[in-house]
């Protein structure tokens, strides 16, 4: 059906993704792929006007926050993800579903099998082929995150929040390790950027 691949990264805060968003793109690029690089929440101005309502707005239910995420996902996976990779784009993914068990299910406590039935409406079976999920411990990566200026609404959440959220991560890897590929982010960034290197190429290999 599709004949590109879709790459997503995840991890808690201040793990490092957006440096190794980029240091994929270059590899991706340099071996003449057409790369498609989008977000969630985001990726349309739909999406993108969700994102700032989700970060920004305060008292948001946990309910309304997974149905904002899934309503800013179906317009981003009709109208980006699935004509990308249908026409044999690579897409790279900051954040996908995943973020919606660490987070919203994990996190919240909001049960499994409804993240499950609004991934299977939505999603109707596409699923990442490569999933990066960058873990580091919560202060090393929490510190990080604060330090920025003006933390946004999911950022000022406490440790107790973002242990769950790195659990929840590392039980989905435990369930799916073919997918999800757990790279240390503690590490010094060149070991970071090896390992993520190393899981690339078994998706050429598989491609090629
Ligand atoms: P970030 O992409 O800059 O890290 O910010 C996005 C925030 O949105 C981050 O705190 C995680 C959160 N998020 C969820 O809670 N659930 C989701 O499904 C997604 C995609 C993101």
């Amino acid at each position: 059906m599709t004949s590109g691949k879709f790459i997503t990264l995840e991890g808690g805060e201040g793990v490092g993704k957006s440096t190794n968003v980029e240091f994929i793109l270059n590899q991706l690029r340099e071996r003449g792929l057409e790369v498609v690089a989008t977000r969630e929440p985001g990726g349309t101005p739909f999406g993108e006007s969700v994102r700032s309502l989700f970060l920004h707005q305060d008292n948001i239910r946990p309910e309304a926050e997974l149905l904002l995420l899934f309503a800013a996902r179906v317009h981003h996976l009709r109208e980006v993800v699935e004509p990308a990779l249908k026409r044999g784009a690579w897409v790279v993914c900051d954040r996908f579903t995943d973020a919606s068990y660490a987070y919203q299910g994990a996190g919240r406590g909001i049960e499994r099998s409804v993240v499950d039935f609004l991934r299977d409406w939505i999603q109707a079976g596409l699923s990442p082929d490569l999933t990066l999920l960058l873990d580091a411990p919560v202060d090393t990566g929490l510190g990080r995150a604060q330090r920025r200026s003006g933390p946004d609404r999911l950022e000022r959440e406490d440790a107790a929040f973002f242990a769950r959220v790195r659990e929840g991560y590392l039980a989905l890897a435990r369930a799916e390790p073919r997918r999800i590929r757990v790279i240390d982010a503690a590490q010094p960034l060149p070991s970071v950027q090896a390992a993520i290197a190393a899981q690339l190429d078994t998706l050429f290999s598989d491609h090629a």
